[in-house]
């Protein structure tokens, strides 16, 4: 084992680096693992915005807050964790992000906090960057973090698995003991070696899963690892059929996805088809595109399915006619110009992607799992806040609160908890590996995941389609596991371990739930 810590926080996105920093602060060690270097999570792609606090004359209060998260949620919110996002999000969000952190959000009157309004919103309360907003926040997160003397920040390490007892205890009379999480093992793709982590305790914040669709607004780091590790260690695991697409990302055949964020709609842009027809009327006659995003991105499946096209098409013109484009949302000018396409002259074909994973490990209010020991935060974590569907800038906002609550938890349990003896624990065995891993072989695998969780367990789902999924994926994963135990360790088949077993985490919530609600949409 070659690193200690009072606290482990695996990932580094805004729920990971706020928990690091309060740890840190509270004056626990802490080491911060980060998949790519500092500032590659899935926060900085976030470009809408984060609930703030309204102007008064706004009059919202958190019943007004609450009541829009349980709207969205459809009848799943779990209603104390709305209620603590509404009392305290708003008030952190401008103290730890604007006020310590001096994240630049862009200001309005009296020069605090510029709140902007946002679909299914009832009050403007939208803080925001520009349309870069997550970048903001990670770029503040990632410099203190950087220059807190209590975090150690280690990059470019990829999680293998949790450190369990009695799992990886030498002795054979720990069998007795309850499980309880020591750390985790983690990988270097520069050294090819995985290290040991041991903790007092450990925080998982390590995002979304994304990755797992074809069309997704996601990096590709997004592949469910932490959602992985802790099933496998026995956490408890809940809602995975919540997979929310967003109605909007960019299409460019053959490249990723990016997201046009929803404040084009809010700032009234327009979806049409090829003929350039407006259509949302015919699904959403009262909020047209401004109707939830399950709505709009069912809609937008259905005109492509009737009408075989690959893409529809959002027309910014009317936004472009009240607002100067290229300073309210450079992001999505410059991702426009990127595919040769121009914002401000021609519609910009779009389609749904896979956004946001509303299920995850079972969290408390202070983020403990099932597992004594583990606390999760963040996109990996199911806190109960959005049910079965999320309202539009929750998740940075939800990542902070239960970063900043999942430390303070884990830092109060310290005085009680014991590092292990790295001697009564077991080194990760390396396994023989014969030979190279061919590359082709991890990109086929992921090709087939994608397709299939896009095709069979997406925007619309039956049960022929699901069941049809699980059996290839079950295949696949009988494969995957072979080629796991036989192959030299990478970070791409490590990744590919997450990928299939979170594919079936989905397939069999997904399978298991026959109703229609928020997300998960079943024509069966
Ligand atoms: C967007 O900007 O449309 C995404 C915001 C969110 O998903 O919360």
């Amino acid at each position: 084992m070659t690193m200690t810590a009072d606290l482990l926080v695996l990932g580094a996105g805004i729920a990971g680096c706020s928990a690091a920093l309060h740890a840190a602060d509270l004056g626990a060690s802490v080491v911060l693992v980060a998949k790519d270097e500092l500032g590659g999570s899935n926060t900085s792609w976030a470009q809408g915005g984060i609930i703030g606090l309204a102007p008064p004359e706004e009059g919202d209060s958190p019943d007004l807050l609450a009541a829009d998260i349980e709207a969205a949620g459809a009848g799943l919110c779990r209603q104390e964790a709305v209620r603590l996002l509404a009392e305290e999000g708003p008030r952190l969000c401008r103290s730890f992000l604007w006020e310590r952190l001096g994240v630049p959000f862009d200001l309005g009157r009296n020069d605090t906090p510029d709140a902007i309004a946002e679909a299914a919103h009832s009050a403007k309360r939208i803080y925001h960057a520009k349309d870069a907003t997550g970048l903001a926040i990670q770029t503040a997160l990632s410099q203190a973090v950087r220059s807190h003397p209590n975090i150690r920040v280690r990059e470019r390490l990829c999680l293998v698995d949790l450190i369990t007892s009695p799992h990886h205890c030498l002795s054979p009379v720990r069998v007795y003991d309850p499980i309880r999480v020591h750390g985790a093992f983690l990988y270097d793709p520069a050294t090819g070696q995985v290290e040991g982590a041991l903790a007092r305790r450990t925080l998982l914040a390590t995002g979304g899963l994304g990755y797992l669709y074809l069309h997704t607004t996601n990096p590709p780091s997004a592949t469910g690892d932490g959602l992985a590790a802790a099933y496998r260690a026995s956490a408890r695991i809940v809602n995975c059929e919540y997979l929310q697409f967003h109605p909007t990302a960019l299409y460019a055949p053959g490249k990723p996805r990016t997201l046009l964020t929803e404040a084009l709609r809010g700032e009234g842009a327009w979806l049409v088809n090829r003929k350039g027809e407006r259509f949302m009327a015919k699904y959403a006659p009262e909020h047209l595109e401004l109707a939830p995003r399950d709505v709009v991105s069912r809609a937008i499946f259905q005109e492509m399915a009737a009408s075989g096209d690959a893409s529809v098409y959002l027309d910014l013109a009317p936004v472009a006619a009240k607002l100067d484009l290229e300073s309210h949302f450079p992001t999505v000018v410059a991702a426009c110009r990127a595919e040769g396409l121009d914002p401000l002259r021609q519609p910009i074909p779009v389609v749904p992607a896979a956004h946001y994973f509303c299920g995850g490990v079972l969290v408390d209010l202070d983020g403990r799992t099932s597992l004594p020991g583990l606390f999760a935060a963040g996109e990996v974590a199911c806190t109960g806040l959005h049910g079965a569907n999320r309202l539009a800038s929750t998740s940075l906002l939800e990542g902070l609160v239960w970063g900043l609550r999942g430390a303070e938890a884990a830092v109060a349990e310290l005085p009680g908890a014991s590092l292990p003896e790295a001697r009564d624990m077991a080194q990760w065995q390396m396994p023989e590996a014969a030979e190279e891993t061919d590359p082709l072989l991890i990109d086929q695998d992921w090709g087939l995941i994608r397709s299939t969780l896009w095709n069979y367990a997406g925007i619309i789902r039956t049960g022929d389609r699901l069941h049809r999924a699980k059996a290839d994926i079950q295949y696949l994963a009988h494969r995957i596991d072979r080629f796991y135990h036989e192959a030299p360790l990478s970070r791409g088949l490590l990744e590919l371990r997450s990928g299939i077993l979170c594919a079936q985490l989905i397939l069999k919530a997904a399978l298991q739930n026959p109703e229609s609600r928020g997300c998960h949409y079943r024509v069966d």
